[in-house]
């Protein structure tokens, strides 16, 4: 099943899966765009459910998980890893490409390029988590579009859990969202970047506060194209009609994520399998192993 070799030999298996993580449900709004764009695709998505959130842990934390689920996909077959967690690029996208320099990549950052171009009150709002502002992303980001436009970093604590939980317009979310967004309308933005991929499940409560006059901009379609542009480079898209596979796995119980899988994916998603997975203490420090599989 393993797509790349320990000696980093490639085997040109077409067929093999498109690998997409996220600290929970949140890459799904990325694994939804993969998966309408390139419908002959096969798909393997890990939600490490387990150690969400990943936005207020160290960045050293989420580089050891990223690099124990890159290993995981890999094992089981993916030929490409989308790091579909703007936490986990941030904290792991450089590390990741260096210790499996055979593995392309896609990663994640939030989206401050178009809204700079778009803006015309020059006021732009990113929300994300901790750890993301914390990386080395962020800083190239403000480095190369800070003075273009002024950039308004606002972290979305208690955000990705209320997705994770279903509360998508609770009175408790909504509430949420007003604290964190009221003063990046009062500072006159009129483009808000969603840095976090679990973000886009809020976006109807997000416009409800926000109101028309702020535009929102979502990265995932364009991480969707980018997968495929990086599949066409190396030459590795699956050029056979036919339904896709795909598998999920949690690092956390089944049920509640298959239910949530149910609520915010749309009615026409393709099949999907969901397993466990579990974290085990391995010989290089803990590893995801896949249960009944
Ligand atoms: N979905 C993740 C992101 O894009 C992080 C959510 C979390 O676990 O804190 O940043």
């Amino acid at each position: 099943m393993n797509f790349y070799r320990p000696s980093g030999k490639r085997e040109p298996n077409l067929a093999a899966s498109i690998g997409v993580f996220d600290s929970g449900v949140g890459g799904l709004s990325v694994w939804q765009e993969i998966a309408r764009q390139f419908p002959h695709e096969h798909t393997l998505y890990v939600a490490d459910q387990a150690h969400m959130p990943y936005g207020s842990r160290s960045l050293a934390e989420v580089q050891t998980f990223s690099e124990g689920i890159t290993r995981f996909l890999l094992h089981h077959g993916a030929k490409i890893v989308v790091i579909a967690c703007n936490t986990a690029s941030a904290a792991a996208l450089l590390h990741l490409r260096e210790i499996f320099p055979e593995v392309p990549f896609v990663g994640m950052e939030p989206a401050v390029k178009p809204a700079v171009e778009r803006t015309r009150t020059g006021r732009v709002g990113v929300l994300a988590t901790q750890a993301t502002f914390q990386g080395q992303l962020f800083a190239k980001l403000t480095d190369a579009y800070g003075h273009n436009a002024r950039l308004l970093p606002q972290i979305g604590w208690g955000l990705a859990q209320a997705v994770e939980a279903g509360q998508l317009d609770s009175p408790a979310t909504l509430a949420l969202l007003r604290q964190h967004l009221s003063p990046l309308r009062e500072a006159g933005i009129d483009q808000l970047v969603l840095g976090c991929t679990h973000y886009p499940f809020l976006r109807p409560a997000i416009e409800q506060i926000l109101g028309p006059d702020v535009a929102i901009i979502d990265p995932a379609p364009a991480v969707a194209r980018q997968t495929g542009r990086v599949l066409a480079q190396r030459r590795l898209q699956n050029g056979r009609e036919g339904a896709a596979r795909h598998l999920f796995f949690t690092s956390s119980p089944v049920k509640p994520f298959e239910t949530m899988v149910g609520r915010l994916l749309p009615a026409q998603t393709p099949h999907i399998q969901i397993r466990p997975a579990r974290w085990q203490p391995g010989l290089a420090g803990d590893e995801l192993v896949a249960m009944e599989f």
